[in-house]
């Protein structure tokens, strides 16, 4: 039996996560959020007090790496670190940055692509990340490049932080926003890009529900549902 796979890439802030966990849910897919799981190697390299910038001190740590991934029964996916649930640790600000950095490194990227590529082995997937469509899954069955300018991004980071109840200043917000674009953009390996025969949907001027719409009739015109 085969599975289906959907691939959707774009940068940070895109709505990717929230957008792909809906699309899984109407179709029945499990939903993977590499963002997750390179957050999680980062959330480790922390804990251990090394520079996730320097291989030398993150490639050691990959070895016996305890990493673990769940679902709860609504389907929300859950990163577990030597045994202890890290799905809210690694949201924090510090590991976004650090998993960016990690990601950078190949020697991470080679021993992740292993757990992606069985996890759309064994499943339906619909799985969200910078490299999907390009490396992880190429020949995935529906390729989806999602984004929306800096502005549009940065203005619903901030939203979701004040309804949070967290300090948030827009201008930080956008700053960071580009760094994260720059870095996943002009690393060597796996940079983040559109991958060949990639749709677009860019969402700047779309609302959740029209996005997700728009998300769904693309993936329609390409596989029977
Ligand atoms: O999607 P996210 O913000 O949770 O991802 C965290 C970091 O992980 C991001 O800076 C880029 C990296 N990443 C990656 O390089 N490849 C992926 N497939 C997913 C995420």
């Amino acid at each position: 039996m085969s599975f289906k796979s959907i691939a959707i890439d774009g940068p940070a802030g895109a709505g990717k996560s929230t957008l792909a966990k809906k699309l899984a849910e109407q179709l029945g897919f499990l939903y993977v959020d590499t963002g997750a799981i390179y957050r999680t190697v980062a959330l480790k390299v922390l804990w251990e007090k090394a520079d996730p910038s320097d291989p030398a001190q993150v490639v050691p740590l990959l070895e016996g790496l305890e990493l673990h991934m769940g679902y709860d029964s609504d389907g929300v996916q859950r990163m577990y670190l030597e045994g202890e649930d890290v799905s809210a640790a690694i949201r924090r600000h510090k590991v976004s940055g650090a998993a960016s950095q990690v990601s950078a490194i190949p020697e991470v990227r080679a021993f992740l692509l292993d757990l992606q590529r069985k996890l759309a082995r064994e499943n339906d997937v619909v799985m969200d990340g910078r490299d999907i469509g390009t490396v992880v899954l190429p020949d995935a069955d529906v390729k989806i490049f999602l984004t929306a300018a800096p502005e549009a991004r940065a203005r619903r980071r901030l939203l979701e932080l004040e309804q949070r109840g967290e300090a948030a200043n827009y201008d930080a917000i956008l700053h960071d926003i580009r760094e994260r674009d720059r870095q996943d953009e002009t690393r060597p390996i796996a940079p983040l890009r559109r991958a060949d025969g990639a749709a677009l949907l860019d969402t700047t001027q779309l609302n959740l529900e029209q996005s997700c719409d728009r998300l769904l009739s693309l993936v329609k015109e390409k596989i029977a549902l």
